[in-house]
């Protein structure tokens, strides 16, 4: 398995930075992740969007172009050969001088082998939790998971399944997941402020369209209590159907059938991005 760094692609276990890393020193960095089906990167292009934009807010420069930075994605994808997987982007604050210094980013593009959730959780859906949190820098996709990870052993404690962020009662996303409601009156809406701009999130908004009313707004955790059907939406997970929040049953308990329908529209939506891709290196 091989691993890009910085300049060169290093077998998996030979890829290795510094301690003076301000990634260590200081949890300074950003990362994007995206999927690769049938050894075709899906949506590449708004990953990189968003990877290029991290970078730029939070002052890190990426050596490679774009163009570049797509030809080393696929001399990897090409080397390893790992058809069903993921791909994880990582641009740290650099080898620092004291510590606390920007300095040359590290650049690392690992991939790894990955499975879709098991075939259970989205004809059940899964209970999540609320926590009271805003991600600092929430439109960046920077490297501190410590509250998603902190929060792991009281999700468990309570057989939740993940953690809903909310300040104040405005809920905001899951540490790794966007949110999604339906309402009573079979409107879609999706939080608008202290969020990651997921790239699923941007796919079902476009797809939810064509068939609902959407509102990108303000939700709450009473909206929520309120609802007649919840889903998540990330990479990894696609969309996957909520049916309680804390002690609150959502709508009738059972993950509904616009979340289902989003879906299945969903998985569609990849097998034409397949296609799309395919028809392209063939041209
Ligand atoms: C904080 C946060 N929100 C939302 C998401 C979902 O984004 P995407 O659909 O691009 O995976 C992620 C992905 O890891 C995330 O870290």
């Amino acid at each position: 398995m091989y691993i890009y760094l910085n300049t060169d692609f290093v077998e998996a276990d030979k890829a290795v930075v510094h301690v003076s890393d301000l990634a260590i020193q200081r949890g300074y960095g950003i990362f994007d992740f995206f999927r690769v089906m049938d050894n075709v990167p899906l949506f590449l292009e708004d990953y990189l969007d968003r990877f290029y934009a991290s970078a730029a807010t939070m002052r890190l420069d990426v050596v490679l172009d774009r163009e570049a930075f797509k030809s080393t994605l696929f001399e990897l994808i090409k080397r390893n050969n790992l058809p069903m997987s993921g791909i994880k982007v990582i641009l740290t604050g650099g080898n620092s001088p004291d510590g606390y210094q920007i300095s040359k980013p590290n650049l690392i593009i690992q991939q790894t082998a990955l499975k879709f959730p098991p075939d259970t959780v989205q004809p059940e859906g899964i209970k999540v939790i609320t926590h009271e949190y805003v991600r600092e820098i929430p439109n960046v996709k920077t490297i501190n998971y410590i509250t998603g990870i902190w929060t792991q052993k009281k999700m468990m404690e309570q057989g939740a399944a993940d953690v809903l962020y909310h300040m104040r009662g405005e809920v905001s996303e899951f540490p790794r997941c966007n949110f999604f409601v339906v309402k009573q009156d079979g409107t879609v809406s999706t939080p608008s402020q202290n969020i990651l701009h997921g790239v699923t999130r941007k796919h079902v908004l476009e797809l939810a369209k064509k068939k609902f009313t959407i509102n990108e707004e303000v939700v709450t955790v009473n909206d929520v209590h309120q609802a007649r059907e919840a889903f998540l939406t990330s990479t990894t997970k696609r969309i996957i159907p909520i049916v309680q929040i804390d002690d609150k049953r959502i709508g009738d308990g059972k993950p509904g059938a616009v979340t289902l329908t989003l879906l299945q529209d969903l998985i569609a939506l990849e097998r034409e991005e397949r296609e799309r891709s395919r028809l392209i290196k063939v041209l």
